[in-house]
């Protein structure tokens, strides 16, 4: 049995079959179940592994305010919890406060754990759709300069996607953190975020995040994605966000050929189909 809890538990073969099984027919498995437990809020990511199990012909269970709504709130521990909906489902999705969650879930379930976002450490499965769409845009997951902007210390999806990439062929990560918001320990180059303007017109990816304000981000000028910095990417570049926005990516971006944010978005249903069936049928 195989869990989805960290980016690392793929190779890059896997990740490439995966993005195959996304971008290919989709198997069904019927009379299989998706659980979600969802400790924390989602729009997205939630809806999107549902849609991807209906579409699989899967049937769907699951609790989208597990904090409140689970036994959780009667203090049950998550060990306990997963130990029985374990024993009812075939694929738990799980989000949580906490980094360690999917890992301990991963521990105790007897069907796969996939993390679907715990704390600030991890959220694979936006990996493997930032990867899709890239790869749907530029054609290719090698070669590529990616630059990530903003909230670099407490944004999963950065710590996924910069662990991701180490297993492509020169790909260099660049970070421009927001004052008090920088991760010293991800691999690639750091600089600041004033330093954007230098280096954008490098860059093939722009991965923007927002303000990670729940996990205790605080910054009196947060970043935002001007009409002039974008001016000086190529013009073959792409902007990602996993969404959701505030005021880091303004709305004139869309319009931008380069915005791929929504094709993202979208893009995590397949995507999701391809991670479901991989991890119940591993080949
Ligand atoms: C991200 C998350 O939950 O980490 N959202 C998502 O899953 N698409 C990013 C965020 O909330 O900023």
């Amino acid at each position: 049995m195989k869990h989805l809890v960290s980016i690392s538990d793929l190779d890059r073969k896997e990740i490439e079959t995966i993005l195959q099984l996304a971008s290919g027919a989709h198997k069904q498995l019927p009379n299989k179940i998706l659980c979600s437990l969802f400790f924390e809020p989602s729009t997205r990511t939630r809806l999107s592994f549902e849609a991807a199990a209906l579409r699989l012909g899967m049937n769907t269970l699951g609790t989208e305010n597990a904090l409140l709504n689970s036994s959780s709130s009667k203090g049950e521990s998550l060990e306990d919890t997963i130990r029985v909906v374990s024993s009812y489902a075939d694929v738990i999705v799980l989000r949580h406060p906490h980094n360690e969650a999917a890992l301990i879930a991963s521990q105790v379930s007897t069907v796969p754990i996939i993390n679907a976002g715990c704390g600030s450490d991890e959220h694979p499965t936006q990996t493997l759709t930032d990867l899709f769409t890239v790869n749907q845009r530029m054609g290719r997951l090698e070669n590529l300069n990616i630059g990530f902007v903003g909230d670099i210390k407490n944004s999963r999806t950065v710590h996924s996607l910069a662990k991701a990439s180490q297993q492509f062929n020169n790909v260099q990560c660049y970070y421009f953190p927001v004052i008090g918001l920088e991760d010293p320990t991800l691999v690639g180059e750091h600089k600041n975020v004033t330093s954007l303007s230098l280096h954008i017109g490098d860059l093939d990816v722009l991965y923007v995040t927002r303000e990670q304000k729940e996990r205790g981000s605080d910054s009196s000028s947060y970043f935002i994605l001007t009409e002039a910095l974008i001016a000086q990417m190529k013009t073959t570049a792409i902007i990602l966000h996993p969404l959701p926005r505030n005021a880091e990516l303004p709305t004139y971006v869309d319009k931008n050929m380069r915005a791929a944010y929504f094709d993202q978005a979208a893009n995590a249903v397949a995507v999701r189909q391809g991670i479901v069936q991989y991890l119940l049928n591993p080949r």
